[in-house]
């Protein structure tokens, strides 16, 4: 008999076909975990969970108690309890590496529209506005030969500074757990604390992963360090930064703009503060959503689950810390 698995977003033909023909596969559209619902129903069964985004912590757990493998279709995992996860012998696994260059692209793009000013000025033709092309109401800011500076050196992060420094000739300062003498090397990467990275950068680019330590590193205090010119560009996750301390920033000069592709909540809410200010550029988080990524972040996680349900290691296995 095949194993039961949940497939909870929504996958390429391909892809699903090579989960079904693994496991016993049950799709839900939005999955309503609520006692009695078909997918909590479902999840009293499942040995996997192939999706993204959906909150796994010890509640869920509780009523899945033959899991043994939750597959999620993106790197970041702040979604899923870990040590939970860990402690009931449930293998956890991401999808590292195959998006690293689409992100980059993705989040450098949204560095250089903030700059630019290019969505505002994009409303500025539509609108009719555009009478005079002298018109300094179009200026933005230099990004060639500025300074970068990167919190958050992973494999994502590493491919923006490539951008940066090789396509920008920016110089590249960078905040990180730990060093890395590598990129320092190939990139001409300075290291600095946080506080002399948040001074000295022209771009604060805020790429690291969620977690209890870096829940809201970015605040009032973090915004008043940076320069006024300073352009705030977020592709981490909306949490790392307190959002009413960002909104505050905007408004009242403390840096000059901000590019954002995550959020505290999203889809973001109607009438959110956000939405009003010219200063800010908002994505809905889309830093890998490009066909060709998603396809293979897809397959990434088909093959994680397909593999864990086996019996093998699946390649992108989370280690619990
Ligand atoms: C991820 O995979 O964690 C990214 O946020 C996707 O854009």
């Amino acid at each position: 008999m095949k194993p039961k698995a949940i497939v909870y977003s929504k996958l390429p033909e391909e892809v699903l076909e090579y989960v079904k023909g693994h496991c016993d596969a049950s799709c839900f559209d939005a999955p309503d975990s609520s006692p009695g619902s078909p997918f909590a129903e479902a999840l009293k069964e499942a040995e996997g969970l192939l999706g993204a985004g959906l909150k796994v912590d010890a509640a869920l757990l509780d009523r899945a108690s033959r899991l043994k493998v939750v597959s999620n279709i993106s790197v970041g995992y702040d979604n899923l309890n870990i040590p939970e996860i860990s402690r009931r012998g449930i293998m956890a696994t991401n999808t590292p590496g195959v998006l690293n260059d689409t992100v980059a692209d993705t989040i450098f793009g949204l560095l250089v529209a903030t700059a630019r000013r290019m969505p505002e000025l994009d409303r500025y033709v539509r609108n009719g506005q555009w009478k005079d092309s002298r018109d300094d109401v179009q200026f933005g800011l230099d990004v060639h030969h500025k300074k970068l500076g990167i919190i958050g050196l992973g494999g994502i992060g590493e491919k923006i500074v490539q951008r940066a420094r090789f396509g920008f000739d920016m110089d590249i300062i960078y905040h990180n757990r730990s060093r890395n003498p590598k990129l320092e090397e190939q990139y001409g990467a300075a290291y600095r604390t946080l506080d002399e990275l948040l001074a000295e950068a022209d771009f604060v680019c805020l790429m690291t992963p969620l977690t209890p330590e870096t829940r809201g590193m970015i605040g009032e205090r973090e915004f008043k360090l940076m320069k006024k010119t300073a352009i705030f560009v977020n592709g981490s996750r909306g949490a790392t930064v307190d959002e009413e301390a960002l909104i505050e920033a905007l408004r009242s000069g403390t840096i000059w703009a901000a590019g954002l592709d995550v959020y505290v909540q999203e889809p973001l809410p109607e009438n959110h503060p956000l939405l009003s200010l010219d200063n800010a550029v908002l994505l809905p988080h889309i830093g890998s959503a490009t066909r060709e990524t998603r396809l293979e972040m897809a397959w990434t996680a088909a093959r994680n689950l397909v593999a864990g349900l086996i019996g093998k290691t699946p390649p992108n296995l989370i280690q619990a810390k």
